[in-house]
């Protein structure tokens, strides 16, 4: 039996958490509809609860490791049985492009499956976030928000909502820049961490409950310069937090800031940008204008590859 999950991309961004993965500020994501992970599994009877799991035909031990200490955490009731997935990208992992949140969605539609728990979807996102925060924004497809705000009706800090977007955003591509495909040597998790003791922390959750009302309202209007301008302010916050954290590090790539520039000079189309926590760069921009991005990543190619994708606004 297989299951799927989107990736997603976030253009107010999740960065601080707290008690049981709750968010430390509401943030509101695009699903992707090519970038997927992909799993398959075969569940046997066991004296006790196994899990083995293999990314792209290799086990991988540490993703067990992670697994297992997050299944602790939960309140789920596990059998005894031996669960053998197996899992795959149609993206390059740990490169920015929000592997965790695809990977940890699809698990927790497996676990609904095997145990039976026949979730709906606001409790198989609660149980998707458990694994990893992000994850919750895609177990549904279109513009997803997470955490309670007033202005979104049922909206929680447990589960993500869906958004209703203006049809100016119902046909954006996603193109994504990929500078440097090297697992990342920070994890997000780690990051999050840092946001305890980090200087700036209460100043950013509230500049991002404040972004989040805006662009939630952006969205809606259609809104593309309050929308584009956003996004693009979120990436460069999210980076700075990291480069201002205590250790401070820093996940973005000289190509990344090449490419930036070459984008403020050279491109010429309505368009705005994000990078999630690696130095890959996510290029959005409608539909009519993708001879454009095209014909400038011809001549500008300080990037590794491009992996074309699609918005997905319902
Ligand atoms: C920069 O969801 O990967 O992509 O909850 O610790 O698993 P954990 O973190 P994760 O953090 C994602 C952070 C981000 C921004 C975002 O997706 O909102």
């Amino acid at each position: 039996m297989k299951f799927s999950a989107h990736s997603n991309i976030a253009l107010i961004k999740y960065w601080g958490k707290h008690g049981h993965q709750l968010p430390s500020n509401p943030s509101i994501s695009f699903s992707l509809k090519k970038c997927q992970t992909i799993m398959s599994f075969a569940k046997t009877p066991s004296e006790e609860f196994k899990l083995e799991f293999f990314f792209e035909d290799q086990r991988n031990l540490s993703f067990e490791k992670k697994i297992q200490e997050k299944l602790k955490k939960t309140s789920l009731n596990l059998s005894s049985f031996h669960l053998k997935i197996k899992s795959e990208n149609t993206f390059p992992h740990s490169c920015g492009i929000a592997s965790s949140a695809s990977s940890m969605a699809c698990f927790a539609k497996i676990l609904d499956n095997t145990l039976n728990l026949e979730l709906d979807s606001k409790s198989l996102s609660s149980l998707a976030r458990e694994f990893s925060g992000s994850a919750c924004r895609s177990i549904k497809s279109g513009a997803q928000s997470w955490g309670e705000v007033d202005y979104i009706e049922g909206s929680s800090d447990k589960y993500a909502s869906f958004v209703k977007i203006h049809e100016r955003f119902h046909n954006l591509r996603d193109t994504i820049i990929v500078v440097d495909s090297s697992e990342k040597k920070v994890s997000s998790t780690l990051g999050h961490s840092l946001m305890n003791k980090h200087s700036f922390a209460s100043a950013r959750f509230n500049q991002a409950r404040e972004h989040h009302q805006q662009m939630v309202e952006a969205l809606r209007t259609g809104d593309w310069d309050t929308f584009s301008s956003l996004t693009i302010h979120e990436a460069w916050v999210l980076h700075s937090l990291m480069q201002s954290a205590d250790p401070s590090f820093c996940l973005l790539r000289p190509d990344t800031l090449k490419m930036i520039e070459a984008l403020n000079d050279q491109l010429n189309i309505p368009f705005t940008y994000t990078m999630d926590a690696g130095p890959n760069i996510h290029l959005i921009y409608e539909d009519k204008y993708h001879q454009d991005v095209l014909n400038f990543l011809e001549v500008h190619r300080f990037y590794e590859s491009i992996i074309e994708d699609e918005v997905s606004y319902e």
